[in-house]
């Protein structure tokens, strides 16, 4: 079981980290309690784990099946043997190729793959090296902003969609496969609800993906742009959010339905080197039964 005094909310809106918890060694009520924690707070933190890849991956079992790990960029992006487990990384190979994904860049605010029918529903870091400053991550809890948005704004937008842009990932870099489109109209892309019900808990939910390319539909471009400006507004509201400042050891899972993730930069010739596995999403996002 877990204890209350072991949950400790790390801000307003979002975010738990949980004590005393060696995720190497949960048991089902364990993780029952764990998954509970994770429906209330939609971020949770788990500090000084030592998780081989076979514990890692056998953990995130438990959420559900995994994705393997996509071939985004130049490079492996998956560890040796474990097609599950990403690299999220900026270290280079004896070859100089990344030995994993997203550089030492910014990630800009985000949701996993909201370009697909059926988005992921949990993605989770687990931290191995880090920089000695930059590279933190920030989440922001999208039920949060739903709440916050005025009436006025959430009346308006309910029965809208958003063009989900595929083109590039939160890096700025165009993915696999795709070419080149700056114009939200016309690039490729895969739309959802504007306001989501949770596929588990039903909770509403803003849903925007990412900024880049976004579309709303059926409006004119400008009408979308400055509808857009507004609705990132309150999503990414500084009291609507979480940073990490992260430590070795540190796993730190986010419910992709529900939040959305950025990264600072960092030095590039600093070394960050993360281990990340994905759930998969079977249900697309839907509106709100009313
Ligand atoms: C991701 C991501 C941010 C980070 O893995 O999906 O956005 O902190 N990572 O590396
Ligand atoms: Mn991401």
């Amino acid at each position: 079981m877990l204890d209350n005094k072991n949950i400790i909310p790390v801000s307003e809106y979002i975010g738990a980290m949980i004590n005393d918890v060696d995720l190497a060694k949960i048991d089902d009520n364990l993780f029952l309690a764990i998954f509970d924690a994770f429906d209330k707070y939609k971020g949770l933190l788990f500090r000084q784990q030592k998780l081989s890849p076979e514990k890692f991956v056998e953990f995130s079992r438990r959420f559900g099946d995994l994705d393997h790990a996509p071939q985004m960029e130049k490079g492996q992006t998956a560890v040796l043997g474990f097609p599950e487990i990403y690299i999220v990384s900026n270290i280079l190979d004896a070859n100089n190729e990344p030995i994993g994904s997203l550089g030492a860049g910014e990630a800009v605010w985000h949701t996993d793959m909201s370009y697909l029918s059926n988005p992921p529903d949990v993605s989770m870091l687990y931290a191995l090296e880090i920089p000695p400053s930059g590279g933190d991550t920030s989440l922001c809890s999208m039920a949060a902003a739903f709440k916050m948005l005025p009436d006025k704004i959430r009346n308006k937008v309910v029965d809208m969609s958003i063009k989900h842009d595929g083109t590039y990932n939160s890096g700025g870099l165009l993915r696999k496969g795709l070419r080149e489109d700056n114009d939200p109209m016309t690039c490729a892309g895969q739309p959802h609800p504007i306001i989501c019900a949770h596929p588990r808990t039903k909770e509403p939910v803003l849903y925007l993906g990412r900024r880049r390319n976004a579309y709303i539909l059926g409006l004119e471009r400008q009408e979308s742009e400055d509808l857009l400006d507004l609705l990132w507004h309150y999503a990414t509201l500084p009291q609507n959010s979480y940073t990490h400042e992260w430590a070795v050891g540190d796993l730190l899972m986010w419910d992709n339905r529900s939040t959305m993730h950025r990264r600072d930069p960092f030095d590039s010739s600093a070394r960050r080197l993360m281990q990340r596995t994905q759930i998969k999403g079977h249900i697309a996002p839907s509106g709100l039964e009313i």
